[in-house]
C-alpha cells in the first residue's frame, strides 16, 4: 500500500480478532519502522513498551475504560518518553558527527531545555505523537488496523508497566486485524476552518 492510501484508509478501529497473531518478527518490524519518526535534536525521547503479557493486558484494560482493543488487538504499545533525554543523551545521539557539530548541538540542546520543564514535557508529547502516527501508518501499510488511545488512568498504567522516574506516558496504540468495518467518518470540520493562510 502506498503512503497516500495508508493515510486515507487509517481509521481508529475498536474491534479486533483476538485470535489473529503477529509474530515477534512482525511486531519488531513495525516498531523498527516507528523508530524512523523524527525527534527534536535527534534526542529520541520515546520509549515503546510493547505489552504482550496477557495478564498485564487485562490489568491495563481494567484501568482503561474496559476498552476491548487493549486485550484483543494483536499488539499493544504504550508510547512513553524520557523527560531528561536532553540532559542524559545530548552527546550520545550526536556521536559520529564532526566534533564541531557535536559541540554546537550540546550547547543548543542545553539552551533549549535547561530550566524549562514545560518545554521538556512538550517535546516528549510531540515525539510521542509523531512516533504513534508513524507506527499506525506502518501498520496500515501492512494491511493492519490500529487505534490510538488516551482513555485510561495514566497513573495506574504507569504503575503497571513500572514506568521509571523521569518518564511520561504519551498514549497507547493497539494494532491488529479489525473485524468490524469502521463507521463512515463524521464531523470533519471544514477545510477552510482548520487551514489558515499565513495568519489567523
Ligand atoms: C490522542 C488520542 C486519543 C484517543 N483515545 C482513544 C481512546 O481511548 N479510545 C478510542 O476508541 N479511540 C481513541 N482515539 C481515536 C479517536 O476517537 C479517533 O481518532 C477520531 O474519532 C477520528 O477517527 P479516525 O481516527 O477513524 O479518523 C484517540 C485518538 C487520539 C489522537
Amino acid at each position: 500500500m502506498n503512503t497516500v492510501d495508508a493515510i486515507r484508509t487509517r481509521r481508529a478501529v475498536k474491534v479486533y480478532d483476538p485470535t489473529f497473531p503477529l509474530s515477534r518478527e512482525e511486531k519488531d518490524e513495525l516498531l523498527q519502522l516507528a523508530l524512523f519518526a523524527p525527534s527534536a535534536f535527534n534526542l529520541q525521547h520515546v520509549r515503546l513498551v510493547e505489552v504482550s503479557d496477557p495478564a498485564l493486558r487485562a490489568q491495563i484494560r481494567e484501568v482503561g475504560w474496559n476498552q476491548a482493543q487493549m486485550t484483543d488487538a494483536s499488539m499493544l504499545v504504550v508510547v512513553c518518553a524520557k523527560l531528561d533525554s536532553w540532559s542524559q543523551n545530548a552527546r550520545r545521539v550526536w556521536e559520529g558527527a564532526p566534533a564541531e557539530v557535536q559541540d554546537y548541538m550540546a550547547g543548543a540542546i542545553d539552551a533549549y531545555y535547561r530550566d524549562k520543564p514545560q518545554v521538556q514535557r512538550d517535546e516528549t508529547m510531540r515525539s510521542c505523537g509523531l512516533m504513534a502516527q508513524t507506527l499506525m501508518l506502518a501498520a496500515r501499510a501492512k494491511g493492519l488496523e490500529s487505534c490510538p488511545m488516551d482513555g485510561f488512568d495514566f497513573d495506574a498504567v504507569a504503575r503497571l508497566i513500572e514506568l521509571p522516574e523521569n518518564h511520561v506516558i504519551g498514549l497507547m496504540v493497539a494494532i491488529g486485524r479489525g473485524t468490524v468495518e469502521p463507521k463512515p467518518r463524521v464531523g470533519k470540520l471544514p477545510f477552510d476552518e482548520v487551514v489558515i493562510r499565513d495568519r489567523f
